[in-house]
């Protein structure tokens, strides 16, 4: 099965490889793992007192879609607020990306991968 021209380009150039520290109090970290292969997808974005995404990290172990969407979502979410970020479907990554159907459900890695990130955000906030 051949990659679309948008995965390639992420899998060999991924934006934002690296992590936070997940301790500090900005930082919000998402850990999913996908039960149909065991790919493991591990996000983090920091966040501004004032709720908005200023900057966000990645690192997949997985196959090459899972990567090119969790490298997409990172560029993303930079600038956006936390509500607009966990609104992201990943039938808008998989149409970024052109995924065909048996790799739909790495796109769905990403997009759990970024509401858990939110969600231990808001969980340190105590909100
Ligand atoms: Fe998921 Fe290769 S690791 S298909
Ligand atoms: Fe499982 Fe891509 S094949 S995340």
């Amino acid at each position: 099965m051949a990659y679309s021209e948008q995965v390639i380009d992420h899998y060999e150039n991924p934006r934002n490889v690296g992590k936070m520290d997940a301790e500090d109090a900005h930082v919000g970290t998402g850990m999913v793992g996908a039960p149909a292969c065991g790919d493991v997808m591990r996000l983090q974005i920091r966040v501004s007192d004032d709720g908005v995404i200023e900057d966000a990290r990645f690192k997949t172990y997985g196959c090459g879609s899972a990567i090119a969407s969790s490298s997409l979502v990172t560029e993303w979410v930079k600038g956006m607020t936390l509500d607009q970020a966990s609104e992201l479907k990943n039938s808008q990554i998989a149409e970024e990306l052109a995924l065909p159907p048996v790799k739909i459900h790495c796109s769905v890695l990403a997009e759990d991968a970024i509401k858990a990130a939110v969600e231990d955000y808001r969980k340190k906030q105590g909100a």
